[in-house]
C-alpha cells in the first residue's frame, strides 16, 4: 500500500513518521519545499531519538526514512491507495485540496481527512464519490498517541471504513468507529472539560502549575490541562472550540476569554515559544 499525507505540520509529519516506519512508501506533500524538508527533519530527529534510545535499529531508521518521498505537486499522489489530508483546519482549504485530489488520484483511493473540528460529510459534499471519503482523526503528538478515530461520514461505503479501521491498525494505533458528530468522541468530551479547567484557574484562584500538578496528581492525567493546551496550540485549540460552540450551542463549548486573549497575543504554546508555559 502507498500512503500520501497532505500537509506536514505537527500533524501531518506525525503521520507520516508513522507511515514509514510501519513499512509504507510514503509520499508528503507540502506547499513548498523549505517546510517539507523541515518536516523531514523533525520525523529524522524523533527516529534518531529512538536509536539513540535503544527502541530502533540504525538500518530500520534509515529504511524508514529512505521511504518517505517530498513533493509540492498533488500529481505526485496519483498512485497512492490512501491519502490523508492533515492541512489546515479549513473548509475552503479542504475543499480544494480534496476536489484537486480527485482529480489526480485513482477510482479506487480512499481520501482520509484528520480534521478534529470540521464535518467529514461537509469535506466530502465537493466529491463525484464521496463514498471514498473518510476521517481518520489521530492525537497530538501522533506517532505517541494510540489512538485513531475513523468517522464514517453519511455518504461513507462500509469498505472505505474497513480499509481506514485496517490502515489505523498498520499503523500500530488502536482504531475506533464512529460517526461524523461534532467533535465526534474524544474531542466531544476534551474541549469542554479543558475549557472549564482554563475557566477554574480564574474561579478558584490557582496557577498553572498548581492546576496542572492538582489533574496529575488528583485525576491521574498524563500531564497538566495547561501543558496539553500549549502542545496542542491554543489556537488550534480556540479554532476547534468555536466550531463546536457554533455547531452545539453549549456553554461549555466556547473558549474560555483567557484562551482567547492569549491565543490573539500569538502566545501559542509550545509552537511559539509561549502559552501557559514559556519554552
Ligand atoms: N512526535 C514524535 N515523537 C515525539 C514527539 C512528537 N511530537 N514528542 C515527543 N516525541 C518522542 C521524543 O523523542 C521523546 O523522547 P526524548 O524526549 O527522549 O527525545 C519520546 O517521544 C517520549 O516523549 P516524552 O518523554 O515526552 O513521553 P511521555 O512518556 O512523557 O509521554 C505524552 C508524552 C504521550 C505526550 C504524554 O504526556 C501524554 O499522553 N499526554 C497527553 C497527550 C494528549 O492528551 N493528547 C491529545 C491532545 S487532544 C488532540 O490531539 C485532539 C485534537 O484534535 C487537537
Amino acid at each position: 500500500m502507498k500512503v500520501g499525507v497532505v500537509g506536514l505540520g505537527s500533524m501531518g509529519s506525525g503521520i507520516a513518521q508513522l507511515a514509514i516506519e510501519a513499512g509504507f512508501e510514503t509520499v508528503g506533500r507540502e506547499v513548498d519545499l523549505a517546510r517539507a524538508e523541515s518536516a523531514r527533519d523533525t520525523i529524522a530527529h524523533f527516529l534518531t531519538r529512538k536509536v539513540e534510545k535503544g527502541q530502533l535499529e540504525q538500518d530500520r531508521c534509515d529504511g524508514a526514512l529512505s521511504r518517505l518521498a517530498l513533493t509540492t505537486e498533488l500529481d505526485s499522489l496519483a498512485d497512492c491507495d490512501v491519502v490523508i489530508e492533515a492541512a489546515f483546519e479549513d473548509l475552503a482549504v479542504k475543499h480544494e485540496l480534496f476536489r484537486a485530489l480527485e482529480d489526480v488520484v485513482r477510482d479506487d483511493a480512499v481520501l482520509a481527512t484528520n480534521t478534529s473540528a470540521l464535518s467529514v460529510t461537509e469535506i466530502a459534499s465537493v466529491l463525484a464519490r464521496p463514498e471514498r471519503a473518510v476521517g481518520m482523526h489521530f492525537f497530538n503528538p501522533a506517532p505517541l498517541m494510540p489512538l485513531v478515530e475513523i468517522v464514517r461520514a453519511e455518504r461513507t461505503s462500509e469498505a472505505v471504513c474497513d480499509v481506514a479501521f485496517d490502515l489505523g491498525t498498520q499503523l500500530g494505533k488502536t482504531p475506533i468507529r464512529c460517526l461524523d458528530t461534532p467533535g465526534f468522541v474524544v474531542n466531544r468530551v476534551l474541549i469542554p472539560l479543558l475549557n472549564d479547567c482554563v475557566r477554574v484557574l480564574d474561579e478558584a484562584g490557582v496557577t498553572p502549575e498548581a492546576l496542572d500538578a492538582g489533574m496529575q496528581h488528583g485525576a491521574g492525567w498524563p500531564m497538566g490541562p495547561c501543558a496539553l493546551l500549549d502542545l496542542v496550540g491554543l489556537d488550534v485549540h480556540v479554532h476547534a472550540s468555536e466550531a463546536l460552540y457554533e455547531k452545539l450551542r453549549e456553554p461549555r463549548m466556547a473558549p474560555p476569554p483567557r484562551l482567547v486573549r492569549l491565543a490573539l497575543a500569538g502566545k501559542l504554546g509550545r509552537k511559539s515559544g509561549e502559552g501557559f508555559y514559556t519554552y
